[in-house]
């Protein structure tokens, strides 16, 4: 397994090109199920997730094409001609599951192994298999595996009210809703960036969909969708995390291809810490406004809110701020593996529950730690940027899953990182 090596080299600056949605990715590579015509994809990023739903799909009869070094997808699903999502793929990459409600509605029938859980939580399926039974769906769960089956081989339009927001259950549902019969309504729906440009895609394929990006969608089922060419949307999570290379080790850099309307929430907590965002024509300039970051209080919550998925990072920052923060993580039951490791380089971090409370200290120390998940592991590599001496930083390819030339990308500004080939 490989590690990063990272020397602290002081402040950081330069420019950092922002890549395509992973998890926008991730929703738009399945809707090729839902047509026979061809679907491609620009502004891919070239990451192990993407690989990893590549074979799923192709495991399932799609062909899908990897062009310009990645960076488009020329898929195509003229038949599916296996309906069975296998567990070996399904257990390495959660977001397989969204492969269901494509297959359901353009065939009526499919196979997928349950995801199980992951690091960060038990993250169970059950709001997207409500959906799917709303809509007409039978589902038998047995060996570990969701049969399911469309009654006359067609879902049906339904109301389907999430208890709370899911963005992976928003995703099913608003794919198999596109060929129902009728009308769907997806109430308390997921209102992330990922979900819009899905439904943008969905809509240039011949959907009709209204109300993405708002808690309630609308879908008017058609008889059949036709293929596309979609850009992915550039990744909130990547930019909010490459904003916080200045923040984090003072110096200016500006994050290519961002967009403020992706960050709003995050962008504004980065402010009150005391570092500065502006918008310029080519993306988003970031840079500490002067002297210590200050300490500031997050909570996670589902967009617009502050992102779960930039907790971790945000932590590592708030370890050297001026006083205490307290971070409250609201959407995953364990995402406070990264404190640890980061306590192993000095940081002073109390967790209990949901809540971790951080008292800043004046400046982290190299250690040793150990990726535990994909978003830790970068708050790790954040950290180390910012620490004094040397930081190895072990299992990185939970980096792998969603951070693409990572050392490439830090170096360009400055950074003394590089990639330690395992054993
Ligand atoms: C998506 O996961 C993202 N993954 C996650 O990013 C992100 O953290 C999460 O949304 C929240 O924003 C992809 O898009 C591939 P949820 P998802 O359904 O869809 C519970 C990353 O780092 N829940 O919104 O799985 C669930 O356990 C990853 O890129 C149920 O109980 O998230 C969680 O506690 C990590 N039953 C909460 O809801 C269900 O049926 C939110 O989950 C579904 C979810």
């Amino acid at each position: 397994m490989d590690s990063i090596l990272v020397r602290g080299n002081g402040p950081l600056s330069g420019e950092i090109p922002i890549a395509g949605a992973k998890n926008a990715c991730l929703t738009l590579m399945p809707a090729t199920l839902l047509t026979d015509e061809p679907l491609t994809l620009s502004n891919a990023p070239r990451l192990s997730d993407i690989q990893t739903m590549t074979q799923l799909l192709a495991s399932l009869g799609a062909e899908v094409a990897a062009l310009q070094d990645g960076l488009v997808l020329a898929m195509s699903s003229h038949r599916i001609d296996n309906h069975t999502a296998d567990y070996d793929i399904v257990r390495k990459m959660r977001a397989s599951i969204l492969v269901l409600g494509p297959m359901l509605a353009r065939d009526g029938h499919a196979v997928v192994s349950l995801p199980g859980g992951c690091a960060i939580g038990a993250r169970p399926v059950d709001l997207h298999l409500r959906a799917l039974e709303a809509m007409g769906a039978d589902l038998d769960l047995r060996d570990g595996y969701v049969h399911a089956r469309a009654p006359g081989g067609r879902l049906k339009g339904a109301v389907v009210d999430f208890p709370f927001v899911s963005v992976g259950a928003t995703e099913n549902a608003l794919m198999a809703a596109t060929l129902a019969k009728g009308t769907t309504v997806l109430k308390n729906a997921a209102r992330e960036p990922e979900i819009v440009d899905l439904a943008q895609c969905l809509r240039k394929m011949g959907a009709q969909i209204e109300g993405e990006g708002t808690a309630e969608i609308t879908v008017q089922g058609v008889d059949r969708l036709r293929g596309a060419t979609h850009p992915v949307v550039a990744d909130r999570i990547e930019l909010g995390t490459y904003m916080l290379v200045p923040a984090i080790t003072g110096g200016e850099v500006e994050c290519l291809g961002g967009r403020i309307d992706l960050v709003a929430a995050f962008a504004e907590k980065l402010d009150e810490a005391g570092i500065s965002v502006t918008e310029t024509d080519r993306g988003l300039k970031v840079a500490r406004k002067s002297g210590r970051i200050g300490a500031v209080n997050v909570v996670t919550q589902p967009f617009p809110g502050f992102p779960t998925d930039l907790q971790a990072q945000m932590m590592a920052l708030l370890c050297t701020a001026d006083g205490v923060s307290v971070l409250e993580e609201t959407i995953f039951e364990n995402r406070f593996m990264h404190a640890p490791e980061l306590m192993r380089m000095g940081a002073k971090i109390d967790v209990h529950g949901g809540h971790a409370t951080v008292s800043g200290v004046e400046k982290l120390k190299g250690a040793r730690v150990m990726a535990t998940d994909l978003r830790a592991s970068v708050s790790l590599i954040l950290a180390a940027l910012a620490a004094e001496g040397e930081t190895l930083v072990s299992r990185v390819y939970h980096l792998d899953r969603g951070y693409e030339r990572v050392e490439e990308k830090l170096r360009a500004c400055g950074a003394q990182i590089e990639r330690v080939k395992g054993e």
